[in-house]
């Protein structure tokens, strides 16, 4: 049987713009998902470095022509924070389908602006909160709704990082001109709120949060953004828990954990050990490894290699781009992080930032 016969579909043709850690990537996400990489933007004098660096066919000094290019199909939007509702909302008018990464904008009128252009131009717009595709995720995800942990108790967490520990650490996030309004919530927070409400089904209603900036300043610049959030929520079902975000705890690197307690059993996810899942029980707890032969289907779908052979974090931004190509095909794939959900994460972040100013309960807009 050739190709032809099973009915490949074309190759999808990418540009990304933004040549850092996250252009990198998506890169590999591409090739990956079996798509052509046909450009990259970054800043105009980085243009054929960064093509190089990227495996891309051609580098492009501005990125206004990368969108405009009509020999591409779908624009990765991994630049800085304040330019991605600019840049998406560019490649939605020329046609494009848009993954853009999070924070899908610095302001909620912004990100309204982006997710309605999405809508009204009939493109798939997709950000990525990847650890929704960890096999383990999944698969926590498939037991809550299977009833297996009952009804909820309570819900908690945090997401430590510590690479913004020394007075001198600095990057384009601190400032909110380049990263908007809230850093460490918008950066990470966003990621552990939205996998909670992807795993439990359960959406977080109102929030209470304090916010502290341990390092006023940084080299020479001023620090106008949050090293810490610590959010106190309500979930819709009437659920409390709380989360602590960090990008200043020393020896964490990015330790995502959650954990969710119900009347039955409680599963925690860690997101430097991904391969396991802990399900505690008043009696006999148990960790679950991947085994693709134990997992629910809906999770084993994501495990691509055998128990064993460890699978991380690029293999959940590969998954994120193939079910992104799998809805611009016409396949609506479960799961898969839409322009709605960064919406959804820049109210939250709007939310924790007015509780946090106003001391007070904040419901998040829906
Ligand atoms: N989903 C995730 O897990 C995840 C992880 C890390 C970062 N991110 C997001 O990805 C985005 C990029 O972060 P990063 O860590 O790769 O940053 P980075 O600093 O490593 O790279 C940013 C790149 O953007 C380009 N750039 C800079 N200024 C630009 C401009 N004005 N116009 C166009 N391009 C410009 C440059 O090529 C630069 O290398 C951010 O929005 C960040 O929040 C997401």
């Amino acid at each position: 049987m050739t190709v032809q016969d099973v009915g490949v579909p074309e190759r999808l043709r990418h540009g990304i713009v933004g040549a850092g850690f996250m252009g990198q990537v998506h890169a590999r996400a591409v090739a990956a998902a079996g798509g052509r990489l046909v450009g990259v933007a970054g800043r105009p004098e980085e243009a054929e470095q960064a093509a190089r660096l990227l495996g891309a066919e051609r580098g492009f000094r501005e990125w206004s022509d990368l969108v405009a290019s009509d020999q591409i199909d779908v624009v990765h939007v991994c630049a800085p924070n304040a330019v991605h509702a600019e840049i998406t909302l560019a490649a939605l008018a020329a046609g494009k389908h848009v993954i853009c990464e999070k924070p899908l904008a610095v302001s909620v009128e912004q990100a309204l602006d982006v997710t309605r252009a999405a809508a009204d131009a009939d493109r798939i717009g997709v950000v990525p909160f990847v650890y929704r595709f960890h096999p383990m995720i999944r698969q926590a995800r498939a037991k809550i709704a299977a009833g297996e942990v009952g009804r909820l108790n309570v819900v908690h967490g945090s997401y430590l990082q510590d690479w913004l520990l020394g007075a001198d650490d600095t990057n384009w996030r601190v400032s909110a001109a380049t990263g908007g309004p809230s850093r460490a919530f918008a950066d990470i927070g966003s990621h552990w709120c939205d996998l909670l409400e992807f795993v439990t089904g359960s959406r977080i209603a109102a929030v209470s949060a304090r916010l502290a900036t341990v390092n006023g300043e940084r080299g020479a610049a001023a620090v106008d953004t949050e090293d810490v959030a610590v959010v106190q929520f309500e979930t819709e079902a009437g659920v409390i828990g709380s989360t602590v975000i960090s990008q200043v705890s020393a020896g964490r690197k990015n330790r995502l954990s959650l954990e969710i307690s119900g009347a039955e059993s409680t599963l925690a996810f860690d997101q430097e050990n991904p391969e396991l899942l802990w399900e505690g029980r008043r009696a006999g707890s148990l960790l679950h490894v991947r085994d693709p032969q134990t997992l629910y289907p809906e999770a084993a779908r994501y495990a691509l290699v055998p128990a064993g052979h460890a699978q991380g974090y690029q293999d959940c931004f590969n998954a994120l781009v193939r079910d992104t190509t799998a809805a611009i095909n016409g396949t609506v794939e479960d799961g898969l992080p839409r322009f709605t959900d960064g919406l959804r994460a820049v109210r939250m972040a709007d939310a924790v930032l007015t509780s946090a100013r106003e001391r007070t309960w904040v419901p998040v807009e829906n």
